[in-house]
This record gives C-alpha cells, sequence and structure tokens, in this order.
C-alpha cells in the first residue's frame, strides 16, 4: 500500500492498522503532506466554510503542584514569578473579550489548589450568569470526579486535557513518577461520561518520542473520539531539563493536523500559539491544514510573560485588541473570516 492510499483510506472513513500508521508517518514526503494538507482543508470548508472559531484564552493562574519534564512553569522552577488572577481580574477578562466578539472563554492555569472547587465554581458560575450567550471551556488538568462535575453543574461546557503521548512508557520519561498516565486517561474517560465537550491532544516531537508513539496517538484519538484536539509541537524551555531538545518540526505538526481532520472529520481543531511560535506564518499554516479554531490570549498583558510553557511564546507584549484585529488580518489575507459564535461541537 502506498501512503496516498493510506490517505485515502483515511479520508473514506476507514481506520488504519497501527503498521500502516508507523510507515505513514515515519515515511511520508512534501507530496504526501500536500495531498493529505488538500483533502483536510476541503473537509473543514465543507464542514464549516471559511470561517474559524475564537477562543479567548485566560491564563488565571501559573501557580502548579506538578513538575512536568517539558514545561516551562513546572513546581521546580524557581526562576519564575508566580501569580494568581482574581475572580474580578477574570471577570474584566471576559468583559473585554466579549466587546471584541469571542463567545467562549478558556480559564486555563496550573494545577493550583488554592482554585479548589468552591473558588472555582464560583468563579465559573459568575462568568456563566454574566455571559450566558457564551460557552466556558476549562483547563485546569487532573481533578476528581466530583469536581469535574460540580464545574460542570456550574456552568463549564468543555474541558481540555491534553493525554500528551498515548504511549505509558513514553508517558513515565516527560513526567516525574509521581504522575500516572492510568489517572490522566481515567480523567479523559470522566470529563466525557459527565458530558463535557472534551479534548485530548499531543506534544509533537517531544523528546524521545517515535513514530510508534505517534502512531498510538492517533489510533487513540480514533478510540476515544474527543470533540476537540490541541495538538503542537514540543518547543524548548530553557530552565527546563529539556531544554537542548530540538523543537517539533513544523511539517510533521502540519500533516498531523490534516490526519486529524481526516480521522475526526466533525472535530474542533485548534492552529496552536505553539504553532505560531516556530514558524511566523504557523497558524494561518495550520488553518490551510485542517484546523478550524484559533485561541487568542486575553490575559492582562502585565502577566502574559509568566505564563511561558516554552520560550519565545508568541503575543506576550500584545493587548487583547491587537491580538484579535492582528489575526482577523492574517486569517482575511488566507480568506478566512472570524465569527461570533460559542462554535459548539456538532456531529453531523
Ligand atoms: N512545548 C510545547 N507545549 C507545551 N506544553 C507544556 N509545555 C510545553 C512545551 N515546552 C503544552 C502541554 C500542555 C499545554 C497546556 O501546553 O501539552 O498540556
Ligand atoms: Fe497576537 Fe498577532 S496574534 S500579535
Amino acid at each position: 500500500m502506498t501512503n496516498r492510499e493510506r490517505i485515502d483510506n483515511l479520508n473514506q472513513k476507514k481506520a488504519l492498522p497501527r503498521t500502516a500508521w508507523v510507515t505513514l508517518l515515519s515515511t511520508f514526503t512534501a507530496e504526501d503532506q500536500e495531498y493529505a494538507r488538500t483533502l483536510a482543508q476541503t473537509l473543514a470548508v465543507q464542514k464549516f466554510g471559511k470561517q474559524i472559531f475564537y477562543r479567548g484564552i485566560i491564563e488565571f493562574t501559573n501557580i502548579c503542584k506538578n513538575d512536568c519534564i517539558y514545561c516551562g512553569i513546572r513546581r521546580s522552577n524557581t526562576a519564575v514569578s508566580r501569580y494568581r488572577l482574581t475572580k474580578e481580574d477574570i471577570l474584566a477578562c471576559c468583559a473585554a473579550g466579549y466587546e471584541y466578539g469571542y463567545r467562549t472563554f478558556v480559564l486555563q492555569g496550573g494545577e493550583d489548589v488554592y482554585f479548589n472547587d468552591d473558588r472555582m465554581t464560583d468563579i465559573v458560575s459568575s462568568i456563566h450568569s454574566a455571559y450566558p450567550d457564551c460557552a466556558i471551556t476549562l483547563s485546569l488538568g487532573e481533578r476528581s470526579r466530583e469536581s469535574y462535575q460540580k464545574l460542570f453543574d456550574a456552568g463549564a461546557d468543555r474541558y481540555l486535557l491534553r493525554h500528551e503521548t498515548a504511549n505509558k512508557a513514553h508517558y513515565g520519561k516527560l513526567h516525574p513518577a509521581q504522575m500516572s498516565f492510568d489517572h490522566r486517561m481515567q480523567c479523559l474517560r470522566e470529563l466525557k461520561e459527565i458530558g463535557y465537550q472534551t479534548g485530548c491532544g499531543m506534544m509533537i516531537g517531544s523528546p524521545y518520542q517515535t513514530a510508534e508513539d505517534l502512531a498510538e496517538d492517533m489510533a487513540f484519538l480514533y478510540d476515544f473520539q474527543p470533540e476537540m484536539v490541541g495538538m503542537g509541537p514540543f518547543i524548548p524551555h530553557k530552565d527546563t531539563p529539556f531544554r537542548d531538545y530540538p523543537a517539533g518540526r513544523l511539517d510533521l505538526c502540519l500533516f498531523l493536523l490534516s490526519l486529524t481532520r481526516l480521522t475526526l472529520p466533525d472535530v474542533l481543531l485548534p492552529a496552536t500559539t505553539a504553532l505560531g511560535t516556530i514558524h511566523p506564518q504557523g497558524r494561518e499554516l495550520g488553518i490551510l491544514s485542517g484546523a478550524n479554531v484559533i485561541m487568542p490570549n486575553l490575559s492582562p498583558t502585565s502577566v502574559r510573560k509568566q505564563y511561558m510553557l516554552y520560550n519565545n511564546k508568541i503575543c506576550t507584549d500584545e493587548g487583547s485588541g491587537q491580538c484579535r484585529f492582528c489575526l482577523g488580518r492574517r486569517f482575511s489575507s488566507i480568506g478566512y473570516q472570524t465569527v461570533v459564535s460559542r462554535g459548539d461541537y456538532q456531529k453531523q
């Protein structure tokens, strides 16, 4: 079988066996990539039109009890100055975002025990009652099932929890021993059972990653059927043990975005900030490869440099309005429009 045939099979909704994924991901050419890209873009345009959903991301705490080896805000990094936004700060970010046309707010933070269920449900229900026409997405890491349920009941609609890698041994090389692959997978299952639109995803080109690992990621995406997938390149951070590892490759990221669109036609798929960091037109290329979501920063400019998961993150000097208009221009230059909409998952 050729790589084109493998891509055609995906396009015809046939699951690929693991070995076919490994071959595809380890032998693809620029022509294969372009072939998958065209199919994926066509499919995305069929589903969503030339429209991009916006999600405003509010990075409300960079305090984290975890020590993920790749991450710039890991507990062991003493070079970071730590912050927490107050509920009022967060609501002010939402107010500014609402004016700019955002109808989804993403609350993302480190695993900060200060934000226990009482504090977090208070924040979620305040946003929910102030902006009943907006969706609330949470990205707070691993919590108990009860906690996920309380937050859902308080008005959260969606939850992002990247699985980071679907291979348990590889997971162990990216995380300290106290962190459990099985628990992360359990969280993902619970989120889905509760009724969240659930997002998983992996870093591309993380240290020790092999084509077999990525093949497992793709098989996992097919099995789990998430409503959202967040994937972007690994990028080293200078104050982590992975400082000397290379960043993930642009061509591989774009190819995987296209293959993800073919595998999960309806999925909400962002062109990530990390993709925009490894290439000046990374986000536009992501959209042209099958992505349909963009997640600009709504955090106060004063704290943006303190939420550095990796080096050289873009948009840390710009205000929310600047990014909004910058992205509007960028996407209209490739023939796409941005829409004022919650942009919920719709199975077709
Ligand atoms: N490079 C790229 N992505 C990273 N993340 C964390 N650290 C890095 C890094 N060094 C991603 C993880 C996490 C998400 C919030 O950010 O995938 O789930
Ligand atoms: Fe932030 Fe362009 S998107 S400055």
